[in-house]
């Protein structure tokens, strides 16, 4: 996460944060804080979004957003998870310093190629590479273990964002636990148009299911799998709870599932919450058919590997 070497002069840094993709994600009924309890496997997947941050004296962030990923209604200011990131490590380092007026300054910039509001943890890529970019912009030095228990603050994907690889995630999937993952696995991840919001597919998930167990499907069927690094074993072992709501929502990507399928993917599922919808393949070089294939029919399909890195500078 954190990285000692100096910065060049004007200061500035660059850093990259990845996609994940959920390989199990077991749901429990809701806590009492709203929160469901969760019991799932991430893995960080080779789509990224570069955050680059410049000492300046007043606070500014832009967003681009590349063409693949079509038109995009980003947070308006203030409303950004980055500008978030910003305010509570100033608020840290005042209450570190009990001086107060420390505002954030910086010039950020991050473009973003992860599918926005997509299922999969964008914004909490760009939370992620702002945890890291601000640190050592503004020469904090925050300890690792400092950085995650804030991340866990922002957003329930945020420390995985962080550490990246692959990792069990547990509680309201905040506390993260680094798995062995020897595989190089290839998949194809087709961004769906028209974001479902994560809420929204919780709420529904509640509703499809009022009985549903407190404890959320445990991951060990999952964690077996991708040790045995053969994709058609990891395959029949994918597993997303909140797919149900998901397609109930957007009965279309059922549709897309069986097409990716069918194009000769080993198994189709949802992302997280969704949209977006991710397939396993059994190589590179099938993804790329996958992927070829999907697109032929009018889909954008991009193709990536996992796993990879969480937030690291870069330049
Ligand atoms: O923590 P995060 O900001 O990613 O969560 C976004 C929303 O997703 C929450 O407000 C909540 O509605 C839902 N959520 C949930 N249970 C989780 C994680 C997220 O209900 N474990």
């Amino acid at each position: 996460m954190t990285d000692p070497r100096p910065l060049t002069d004007p200061r500035r840094l660059t850093v990259r944060a990845a996609a994940k993709i959920n390989l199990h994600l077991g749901v429990g009924a809701p806590r009492e804080d709203g929160f469901h309890p969760l019991d799932t496997v991430y893995q960080a997947v080779s789509l990224y979004d570069d955050l680059t941050a410049t000492e300046a004296d007043d606070w500014s962030l832009s967003t681009v957003v590349d063409p693949a990923l079509g038109a995009v209604e980003l947070p308006g200011p203030g409303e950004n998870i980055v500008d978030k990131v910003a305010d509570l490590l100033c608020s840290e380092r005042r209450g570190a310093e009990r001086s107060g007026g420390v505002a954030p300054a910086a010039h950020v910039e991050v473009s973003k190629a992860i599918p926005v509001a997509g299922g999969m943890a964008g914004g909490s890529a760009d939370a992620a590479a702002a945890f890291v970019a601000l640190d050592r912009l503004w020469n904090l030095e925050t300890p690792d273990e400092v950085l995650l228990d804030l991340a866990a603050r922002l957003g329930s994907d945020i420390p995985f964002s962080l550490i990246g690889g692959t990792a069990r995630g547990v509680g309201r999937g905040e506390v993260v636990t680094p798995v062995d993952d020897d595989g190089a696995w290839a998949w194809v991840v087709v961004p769906a148009v028209g974001g479902l919001s994560t809420p929204a597919v919780y709420r529904h998930w509640d509703a499809m299911f009022p009985d549903a167990s407190p404890e959320p499907a445990p991951a060990e069927r999952l964690l077996k799998a991708l040790a045995s690094g053969d994709p058609h074993v990891l395959a029949t072992a994918l597993h997303n709870d909140l797919q149900a709501a998901a397609v109930d929502l957007r009965p279309d990507l059922g549709e897309l599932i069986a097409e990716g399928e069918a194009a000769g993917a080993l198994r189709g599922m949802v992302s997280g919450s969704g949209p977006t919808c991710v397939f396993l393949c059994e190589s590179a070089e099938s993804a790329r058919a996958v992927a070829g294939e999907l697109r032929a029919s009018g889909h954008t399909a991009l193709t990536a590997h996992g796993p990879v890195a969480g937030a690291h500078v870069v330049a």
